[in-house]
């Protein structure tokens, strides 16, 4: 069994984050989502991974991941041009993935549970593929599933304009190298890609044997503020464990769990967890509220800070309320002491957001 973890497209919807950072690198709890995808391969005790990248994406994504020594795994980068679709991704992966069976894991995708029981009931049935299903609010924004009576897949459909029900695909799929043969019978889709959906119907018409599993338990596609900032509350709730290695002074409070890196420093300050602290942080004169996570370097000064992530690099002072706010790397938020009008001075870069 091989990993086939994808790791190129565009990561448009994360913007402005994604102009700087591939979306797989985005962290949630100070973690990248691909060391948490990386992980659960790891615990399934796959040992070969390819990972999909593109030309934007794979200097990244190599810095981070190396050749996988950190899992006990052995990396192997597949360049995709352009990302012409997952099925395309697995076109571009089949000098690697030979006629082995393998778990494709998108590399965006935050999962709950790990996959390793859902690899032994694989690689013990009969199915040509295994794939999951989620229950969601806003099923157009992803690919939807139909049942039949008895819980069969009869149809998958990519991205409805009027879903056909409420299950969206989850992205993760196992799959025995019967699929190959699907792909190529496949040609693009409207929206110009190779459709992995339509390789598993291909599949599921060829007499193959497709199999689904709705979970039950989370997992999250980081594409938004919103779903990243419910992703990070998620990790945080259930990860995170108290671990005060960095200094607080007498006059701070650290409560509940916290993780405080040993190189950080509070000073006069209130944490109350789940909150992660990163790297060389300071935090000096504020309050760090519950599913908060503060990016490495980064000093608050003299501000309140709660349901947020403020990635690394970052300086945010005098802020009495800051809430619900994902602030990208070395971003500045800052009102001047001194300044008791109510003009903002704003240097903002392109595709930014700003609520006040
Ligand atoms: O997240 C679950 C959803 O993922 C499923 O419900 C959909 O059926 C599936 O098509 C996919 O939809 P997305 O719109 O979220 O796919 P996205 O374009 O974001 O790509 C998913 C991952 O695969 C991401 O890490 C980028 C990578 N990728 C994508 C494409 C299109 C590639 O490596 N190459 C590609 O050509």
């Amino acid at each position: 069994m091989k990993a086939l973890v994808l790791s190129g497209g565009k990561g448009t919807r994360l913007r402005p984050l994604t102009y700087t950072i591939p979306k797989q690198l985005v962290p949630v709890a100070n973690e990248p989502i691909l060391g948490y995808v990386f992980g659960h391969i790891r615990d399934a005790g796959i040992k070969e991974v390819g990972v999909v990248v593109s030309p934007e994406s794979q200097e990244d994504v190599r810095a981070y991941l190396g050749k996988g020594n950190r899992w006990g795994v052995k990396v192997r980068y597949i360049l995709q041009p352009e990302p012409l679709g997952l099925a395309h991704a697995v076109k571009t992966a089949r000098p690697f993935l030979g006629d082995s069976s393998f778990v494709m894991y998108l590399g965006d995708n935050l999962l709950a549970q790990g996959i390793r029981e859902f690899m032994e009931d694989f690689l013990a049935g009969d199915a040509d593929a295994l794939i999951f299903l989620k229950e969601v609010d806003n099923p157009k924004a992803f690919g939807v599933a139909v049942l039949d009576k008895q819980g069969n897949i009869v149809r998958l459909v990519e991205k409805p304009k009027k879903p056909p029900s409420n299950l969206a695909l989850v992205g993760v799929y196992f799959f025995s190298p019967r699929i190959h043969d699907a792909i190529d019978s496949i040609s693009p889709s409207a929206r110009g890609e190779l459709e992995i959906t339509d390789a598993i119907q291909g599949l599921m018409r060829s007499g193959g044997t497709v199999k689904g599993q709705v979970l039950d338990e989370w997992w999250l596609d980081t594409g938004k503020k919103d779903d990243f900032l419910a992703a990070n509350t998620v990790v945080l709730d259930g990860y995170v464990k108290r671990s005060v290695e960095g200094k607080a002074d007498a006059k701070s409070r650290v409560d509940g769990r916290v993780q405080l890196d040993k190189t950080a420093r509070v000073t006069n300050s209130h944490i109350r967890g789940p909150v992660v602290i990163g790297k060389r942080c300071t935090i000096v004169d504020s309050f760090i509220g519950p599913y908060t996570t503060i990016g490495h370097g980064t000093r608050v000064v003299n501000s309140a800070i709660e349901h947020s992530v403020i990635l690394d690099g970052c300086l945010i002072a005098n802020i009495p309320r800051l809430e619900d706010s994902l602030i990208g790397r070395k971003a500045r938020v800052v009102r001047e002491e001194t300044n008791h009008s109510k003009a903002l001075r704003l240097l903002i870069g392109d595709a930014n957001v700003v609520e006040v």
